[in-house]
Parts: C-alpha cells; sequence; structure tokens
C-alpha cells in the first residue's frame, strides 16, 4: 500500500510527491515548520493528505515546544495551529483536522490527571488517528461508489485524487480502486493536469502500479474523447464542497463538468465529509489560492513564454453543483438536492460541519 504522509520514529514521514514518478524518496520532518513548508511547496498535497500532514505536524511541534506549564504550552500550540492554518487556503480539510487537533488539545489540557508529556503524546496519538480514521473513510467511499463505475466502459479523471492525496487509498481514484478489485473492468483517461502534472506524474504512477489500464490525455482532449463515446463517467475529488454541493476542486474541473453535461455524462464528485463546509451556503465564497506565474510560464523547468507576459494561475475552480450527478462520500451517497442530502449526512454522523 502507499503510505503518502504518516508517524514514524517520533518524526513526520511523507512521500516527496514533487520527486514522482522519477524517484520514490521518503523525507523525514523534526520540525514542524518543515511539514508546513511541505505542504506549501506541494511536497504533500490534496486536500484530505494535507489535512494529515497539518495533523502531524501540529503533534510534532508541540512534542517539541520546551514549553515548562500549561498557559506556555497553549501558546505554543496556538501559534502552531496559526503557521498550519497560513499553509494553503482552499482545502476545507486542512481547517477540519486543525479545529479537531484543538478541540482534543482542549479535552487534554482540561484533564488536570495528565502531565504535559502526556497532553503532548495524547496530540499525537489524535493525529495519527486522523489518519487511519482517513484510510478507512476512503475504503467505505469505495464501496459506496464503486456501483456507478460503468463495466467495460471509459472514465476520465483530473488531477490526483488517490492514494498521495490522502492518507492512502484515494477519493475518487478508490472508487476506482475498489470497483477494480471488485471485478470490474474499464479503462482510465487521466487529464494531465496543468500546470503541475498532478494526473501525468501522480495519477499515472499510481494507475501504472496498480496495473489499472490507462491512458493520459493533455486537458484540452477530453472534449474530443466524449465526442466520440469513449468516456462514460467522470470521477474527481474535492478540495471543499458547499452546503449547496457546489464544488472547488483542481483548475480545469469545471470544465469538464460543462463538457460532461453537454454529452450528457454523469459526473461523480468523491470526497470525505471532512471536506463539506456547511458554513459556506454556496461556492461563490470559497477562497480559492493563486498560485506563482512559474508554473504557467514554464514547463519542466524550461521557460516557454516571454518575458514580460501576465499570467492567470489560479489552483482551482468551483464546479456548480447543478452540473454534479451526486457526490460520493464516506457516510453514503448525497443527490440532488444537495441542500438537504449534504447537511442531513453530516449531522447523521455528529462531525463539525
Ligand atoms: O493543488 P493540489 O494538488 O493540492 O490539488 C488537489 C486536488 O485538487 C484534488 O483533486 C483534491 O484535493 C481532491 S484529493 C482527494
Amino acid at each position: 500500500m502507499i503510505r503518502t504522509v504518516f508517524w514514524e520514529n517520533d518524526s513526520v514521514r511523507m512521500i516527496d510527491q514533487k520527486a514522482l514518478p522519477g524517484a520514490e524518496k521518503i523525507i523525514t520532518y523534526k520540525d514542524y515548520r518543515k511539514v508546513a513548508g511541505a505542504i506549501r511547496d506541494l511536497t504533500v498535497r490534496g486536500a484530505p493528505a494535507i489535512g494529515v500532514a497539518a495533523a502531524l505536524g501540529i503533534a510534532l511541534g508541540t512534542l517539541r515546544s520546551p514549553a515548562p506549564d500549561r498557559r506556555r504550552l497553549r501558546a505554543d500550540f496556538n501559534r502552531i495551529c496559526r503557521e498550519f492554518a497560513g499553509t494553503r487556503p482552499t482545502a476545507r480539510n486542512l481547517f477540519w483536522a486543525i479545529e479537531r487537533m484543538k478541540r482534543r488539545f482542549a479535552d487534554l489540557l482540561g484533564d488536570k490527571g495528565l502531565d504535559l508529556e502526556a497532553v503532548r503524546w495524547g496530540l499525537v496519538e489524535e493525529a495519527i488517528r486522523i489518519g487511519e480514521e482517513d484510510i478507512e473513510a476512503n475504503r467505505r467511499m469505495g464501496a459506496y461508489g464503486k456501483g456507478f463505475v460503468p463495466e467495460g466502459g471509459g472514465v476520465l479523471t483530473h488531477c490526483n485524487a488517490g492514494a498521495l492525496a490522502t492518507a492512502g487509498y484515494g477519493t475518487a481514484l478508490g472508487v476506482l480502486r475498489a470497483a477494480w478489485a471488485d471485478g470490474k473492468r474499464f479503462h482510465v483517461f487521466v487529464d494531465e493536469t496543468r500546470p503541475v502534472l498532478q494526473g501525468a506524474r501522480l495519477t499515472c504512477w499510481e494507475l501504472v502500479k496498480e496495473k489499472i489500464p490507462a491512458t493520459l490525455i493533455t486537458d484540452s482532449m477530453a472534449g474530443a474523447l466524449m465526442a466520440q463515446g469513449r468516456i462514460n463517467a467522470v470521477f474527481v475529488g474535492a478540495d471543499r464542497i458547499a452546503a449547496n454541493g457546489d464544488t472547488a476542486n483542481k483548475i480545469g474541473t469545471y470544465s469538464l463538468a460543462v463538457l460532461a453535461r453537454a454529452h450528457k455524462i454523469p459526473f461523480y464528485v468523491a470526497a470525505p465529509l471532512s471536506t463539506v463546509d456547511l458554513s459556506l451556503l454556496s461556492g461563490k465564497d470559497i477562497p480559492i489560492e493563486m498560485r506563482h506565474a512559474s508554473e504557467v510560464t514554464g514547463f519542466a523547468k524550461a521557460r516557454t513564454a516571454p518575458e514580460g507576459i501576465g499570467v492567470f494561475n489560479p489552483a482551482f475552480d468551483v464546479t456548480p453543483s447543478r452540473y454534479i450527478s451526486a457526490i460520493i462520500t464516506d457516510r453514503g451517497v448525497a443527490k440532488k438536492p444537495f441542500s438537504r442530502s449534504l447537511p442531513r449526512l453530516v449531522n447523521l454522523t455528529g462531525l463539525p460541519g
């Protein structure tokens, strides 16, 4: 199994996603600031994986804090949480994980029977649990979603919503994995996903490893394939889902959803409930990260655009819920109207939205 980000020997360890597919390197972090840096520079990426990395990083920072009393440990913990909250703005799972770590810290600190060491290790246990639960959530999503994968057909996916984007197994790719393990046979088309190439570098790496037949295309080829009748369903992940089902995901997802509608192809989003943000009524309030121009002006370190050109480089776009056929979550499948089905699923689990 691919382990994306995990705790080992009192350190945070993660696979270096910037080095894939050329090299499989595991990086070991003993300093929480470096974990925050790894989120910022995309060494670890994908909404659930970012959440798990932040939880482990918060635990690491608090474990190594020299604070001699409860008051100073709380100050250190809050400072570390703020640092992680500032890494990337769009993925809901990051803020969900920070909030969960804050609740656990308050409980541990409030227990006067625990000394500071026990409080620190209690946080490590919570962060490890968040990672384990993420893998379980992905497996449940696979079980709920595999029925939507068309037997003998073609499916299209965008970005990387696989094991690498989570603690393991994956969301949209987890659904395809579950269908494949069940004996369904289909062909996966993978959008290369400009500008950072998560599809070409990461999704293709996972599919080749798994021996699931797949074909890489550039993003602009999806419409032609759909027109030829070679795509029977689209599966994507999500970075944040508003209460009405509007979904932020990797830039280019919206165009795919519109294309899918024009060709009457079902369009599925797979995401755990930790990606759902019920505090936002619609997608227009989802903060969209803008990334550096250099991602667009060049390709594989070679400059392709002239100096002086302006660049538009949002990392994500928002797909209006009317284009989404269903949202596959870890607690069941949400159908339209999402403004009713999503809160029902969140409330069923008692999870804070
Ligand atoms: O910029 P990234 O690589 O972090 O963007 C990731 C995506 O957009 C994924 O599709 C999303 O996080 C879902 S992953 C399970």
